[in-house]
């Protein structure tokens, strides 16, 4: 039985448990930079990323406005984090959520939401903001179709800018006892930046506030000169970027706007997990890669922070995945290997290779069919010779009898062999030793042969 509730330290529900996320010191990646660098881990919220503090917030000034009434449904369009936020403080208050999210978006966020017991709608990413397709405009739509539902609407929403100046830039602030000098962020919908960036300025109109926007978002060319293009490129960083100016973007509080490409995100995502154990999606990569160039022009006395704003689990099957990152051109390899050479290789199969038996007028239609000019002479997996197709053709045109002769009356010396995780240097070795092709083995089979097109190929990609 319960004598003193008083002496149980607890929270009331899980919404309190939002913000005062810890300011962390960053100790290797910044080696060789002059300033002092702190990084503000936002996956410390209970949902895992910083828009948790903005779903509580607009839940409950929509219940003050009477906007909101019991049993009344919430809908957004999301990136997938403020649909967490929302639909944890949805989950406490007992309210319904629809959510509507571009299909870029990785599959780790929709579950994650439907596990909330919302209902997620995917839409296209590759349409313009205002197209009726669009997550935005699906979103309008739902709420005109559900009764009792509001739209929470971070992109405008006021009290998304404001839960930032009410708790993420007086945290800041507190955490380093007002010596802040720079304040570093991506920008999505822009709340964070511009409320944290407005608090800190009343501190002290000399904290420089810097914008980090992917490469292919218009938010970077609008901030210099009051235009954009209305070309629409993806990038596949998620969270940050626009195609439109935000309402919740105040540009007064920022001093200016760096571009990262999602080459440069990831690849820091990665390296603040590794060298940081700091385990970030990426989004935090692109505030930090952003960071580190604002970093190179500071000096010792200068303290810079950084907001990371969400955890890593979201993207394990992306930047966390090698073979999406490979697939994807975004990760750069120690050695480049020959397994590289063969996957680039498009439209042939990996192996086309006959047995010794095989006709030559047979071999001559595979090399005509596959558009090339040697092949490999395989007998039961291994590799017994090769024939190329100028032998074959000499040989045929003197004598036509050898049309139904087995390849094996014709064939030269086997392609060398190398291991598929060698380096390409060793293909290329041999390759330029006049041999044609080499065969590429794995756990003792052939699995695929390179030739010199092969090579020079990928070389020029
Ligand atoms: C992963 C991630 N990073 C950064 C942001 C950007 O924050 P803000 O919308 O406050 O600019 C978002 C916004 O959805 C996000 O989901």
């Amino acid at each position: 039985m319960l004598s003193d509730i008083k002496k149980i330290k607890f929270h009331q529900n899980i919404t309190d448990t939002i913000g005062n996320t810890p300011l962390v010191k960053v100790n290797k990646i910044n080696q060789g930079f002059k300033p002092t660098i702190f990084v503000k881990v936002e996956y410390f919220n209970p949902g895992g990323s910083v828009k948790d503090r903005i779903g509580k917030e607009m839940i409950e000034e929509a219940e003050r406005e009477g906007r909101l009434k019991p049993g009344g449904t919430i809908v957004e369009s999301t990136s997938g984090n403020t649909g967490l936020g929302l639909a944890i403080a949805a989950a406490v208050k007992g309210y319904k959520c629809i959510f509507t999210m571009p299909d870029k978006m990785s599959i780790e966020k929709i579950r994650l939401l439907r596990a909330y017991g919302a209902e997620v709608i995917v839409t296209p990413t590759a349409v313009p903001h205002e197209s009726p397709e669009s997550y935005t405009e699906v979103a309008k739509k739902i709420v005109r179709e559900t009764p009792n539902s509001i739209l929470a609407n971070q992109y405008y929403n006021p009290k998304n800018p404001e839960s930032h100046y009410k708790t993420t830039g007086p945290e800041i602030w507190e955490q380093t006892g007002g010596q802040i000098d720079y304040f570093v962020c991506g920008i999505g919908t822009g709340g964070t930046i511009s409320g944290v960036g407005k608090f800190l300025k009343e501190q002290n109109p000399n904290v420089k506030v810097v914008g980090i926007d992917p490469k292919g978002s218009v938010l970077r060319e609008y901030f210099y000169t009051k235009k954009f293009s209305p070309v629409f490129k993806t990038y596949k960083v998620e969270g940050i970027g626009q195609d439109y100016i935000p309402g919740v973007l105040q540009f007064q509080y920022i001093d200016e706007v760096i571009e990262v490409t999602d080459k440069e995100s990831f690849l820091m995502a990665r390296r603040l997990t590794r060298e940081e154990g700091i385990f970030v999606g990426g989004s935090a990569g692109t505030a930090m890669a952003g960071a580190m160039k604002v970093a190179e022009r500071l000096s010792e006395k200068d303290v810079m922070v950084v907001l990371l704003p969400d955890t890593g689990e979201r993207y394990l099957s992306k930047i966390y995945n090698d073979d999406w990152m490979r697939e994807n051109r975004l990760l750069i390899p120690e050695k480049i290997t020959i397994r590289y050479v063969l996957e680039g290789k498009k439209g042939v199969p990996s192996l086309i290779s006959i047995d010794p038996v095989t006709t030559i007028r047979k071999a001559l239609d595979l090399l005509n069919q596959h558009n090339i000019s040697q092949l490999p002479v395989l007998d039961k997996g291994q590799a017994v010779g090769s024939i190329e197709e100028s032998d074959l053709m000499g040989a045929v045109l003197g004598n036509p009898a050898l049309f139904d002769a087995p390849v094996s009356s014709l064939m030269k010396p086997a392609f060398p062999k190398v291991h598929i995780d060698e380096s390409i240097n060793q293909a290329i070795t041999l390759l330029s030793k006049k041999h044609p092709a080499v065969l590429v083995e794995d756990e003792a089979k052939v699995v695929g042969i390179v030739t010199r097109f092969d090579v020079i190929e990928y070389m020029s990609r």
